[in-house]
């Protein structure tokens, strides 16, 4: 355990233990970083009234009850009752010697719980937009920390892929010729295709009513319509298998689970919630009514599962889907990374599978809510035109504008355009990671390729600077496995910001919270800014205060590439 605020949470809680009795042992030590001292304990002043006395004298009874020689330099009681705690260098140093040894960093594998996490989920039959890059992006920066941590993982991709809408788009292929739409589909046209079949169907009778006869054709499993439906599917995957390469993300088609998928099982579903008495025929539709939602009028909200025209929606394959993720992939949690606005949607399904017993105690559903992306106008991210944005030609944008950002740099061209394609996407993918997963943010190409602040570039290029200075000195980074000295307050900074590193992953796990991990590597890399300013590395004169920096150097460029590799940000070797 290299952290030390859990260090000291475990030391403190024993000294409360002895001092105040067990009952004690288990209060929370409030130890939070200070600026008098690394950490200050505040358990005295919140404990002062259970224990009937001053705030002071219960610190200074904790202070004498507490054993700390080992971990701090300094323990002293503060202000009305604070315990200034002052981590001893050495430790700070043994610590982070300790993190080094270790391949994993710190990071503890913990028993592994099976965890099934649904996203990125475009639909092929309406458009991929930026909101499905960001469940892409987060939901695969979420499955890389937890197969880190030891958890198994199953990616589920929920495409959107059956519904009433591909009525109209059969027809539209069959109106455009097969092999044009599908070649259209694969090159990522899918978004125009769409709005071109739905113009039709709203003002062309004739249309609409061919596309209305197509819907039951294909839920009968009518042959020549699955085998266009099938074809329409595959193109759609082409293209979004691209994206997927393009941005470097883990999902493949093994991983697709789409609606169409659960099809078969919703009829079943019906039942089973109809004969535990959970669903009921209102207006002709079979609807669930989890207690607590109300909607207008504090009238009960309706969860539909089977329309009046027997038709199954959205709400029924999800709870086919959470059936199935429980029953036969034995999940122990369940993230769903969608979008915020279906937030109600989520709760009424998990409230509905846990009337059913779907869903027991034992398991975790989780909604991991995706803010909106926004354009410069504050309003849902859009071309000029009003059209939504073409994904691959964004990624290209963003590609482009990287490669301005270091042409004067003087790389070949074949150089160049890898590093921009690793900078450009980069870029994209950690702005949407480094914002609290349930804010919106405003999509800007300058802000995101800056090469300072709280940005993908500036933590390549704080990799980059790393490696310069070994390139420099003819050292490879493994072989710096000097013993760790703290001298001067930046070394000192360094290392204590390192050995936060274990914790903050394992917190990403825990709380499905990745820009967790973009705050602790902005500030490393801010600490390491601090420490090459003010303590020279190759040139330091003392050969063990080199070796050390050497040390601390290394260290700090493998958490900041692990840290990257978790988020799925990949990193060029020069900058
Ligand atoms: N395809 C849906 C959409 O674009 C997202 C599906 C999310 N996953 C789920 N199990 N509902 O809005």
């Amino acid at each position: 355990m290299v952290d030390p605020q859990v260090v000291l949470t475990e030391r403190v809680q024993r000294a409360l233990g002895a001092a105040f009795g067990p009952e004690y042992a288990d209060a929370d030590p409030l130890i939070r970083p200070s600026q008098f001292a690394d950490y200050q304990a505040n358990v005295a002043l919140s404990l002062a009234k259970r224990l009937r006395r001053a705030p002071r004298d219960v610190a200074q009874a904790l202070v004498d009850a507490l054993d700390v020689a080992d971990v701090c330099a300094g323990v002293e009681v503060s202000g009305p009752g604070f315990v200034n705690l002052t981590l001893a260098d050495t430790w700070i140093a043994g610590q982070a010697e300790a993190m080094r040894d270790d391949e994993a960093l710190g990071v503890a594998r913990r028993a592994p719980q099976t965890v099934v996490i649904d996203y990125s989920a475009p639909n092929a039959a309406k458009e991929m937009h930026v909101g499905h890059l960001r469940t892409t992006i987060v939901g695969d920066a979420l499955a890389r920390v937890h197969e880190h941590v030891g958890d198994h993982v199953i990616r589920q991709n929920h495409l959107g892929d059956w519904g009433t809408p591909f009525g109209m788009l059969m027809e539209h292929l069959l109106d455009v010729g097969e092999e044009e739409a599908l070649r259209r589909l694969a090159s990522g046209d899918g978004n125009a295709f769409y709005q071109e079949a739905r113009h039709k169907f709203d003002t062309d009778p004739a249309f609409e009513e061919r596309a209305r006869r197509r819907v039951p054709l294909l839920q009968g499993g009518d042959p020549e319509s699955m085998r266009l439906w099938h074809e329409f599917i595959e193109h759609s995957k082409r293209y979004f298998n691209q994206i997927y390469r393009e941005l470097g993300v883990t999902l493949t088609d093994e991983h697709i689970a789409g609606e169409s998928m659960y099809n078969p099982m919703l009829a079943d579903v019906c039942d089973e919630l109809e004969r535990a008495g959970i669903a009921r025929i209102s207006d002709g539709a079979l609807c669930v009514f989890p207690p607590g939602f109300t909607g207008r009028d504090d009238q009960p909200l309706p969860l539909i599962i089977r329309k009046s025209d027997g038709g199954y929606g959205y709400a029924t394959t999800d709870l086919a889907a959470i059936r199935y993720r429980v029953r036969e992939l034995k999940a122990d949690r369940i993230l769903y990374v969608v979008g915020a606005t279906q937030a109600l949607h989520f709760q009424m399904v998990f409230a509905t599978a846990r009337m059913a017993g779907w869903l027991t105690d034992d398991v975790r559903a989780e909604h991991v809510q995706i803010g909106n992306v926004l354009g410069e106008d504050g309003k849902i991210f859009r071309t000029r035109s009003g059209k939504s944005i073409k994904l691959s030609e964004l990624l290209e944008e963003a590609v482009e504008r990287a490669e301005a950002v270091i042409a004067d740099r003087g790389y070949d061209p074949e150089t160049r355009k890898e590093i921009a394609r690793k900078v450009g996407i980069g870029a994209v993918k950690y702005a949407d990671l480094s914002v609290s997963h349930d804010s919106e943010y405003v999509f800007d190409f300058d802000r995101m390729l800056a090469l300072t602040g709280n940005t993908g570039p500036y933590l390549q290029y704080a990799t980059a600077r790393i490696r310069s200075i070994f390139r420099k000195g003819g050292i490879d980074p493994e072989q710096a496995t000097g013993a760790i000295r703290l001298g001067e307050p930046a070394e000192r900074a360094l290392a204590l910001t390192l050995l936060g590193y274990p914790s903050v992953v394992e917190k990403v796990a825990e709380a499905s919270e990745p820009h967790r991990l973009c705050t602790f590597l902005f500030e490393l890399a801010q600490a390491f800014t601090g420490f090459y300013e003010s303590c020279p590395v190759l040139t330091a004169e003392d050969p063990a205060v080199r070796e050390s920096r050497l040390a601390l150097s290394a260290l700090t460029l493998r958490v900041l590439l692990q840290g990257l590799d978790l988020l799925g940000i990949e990193v060029p070797e020069r900058m």
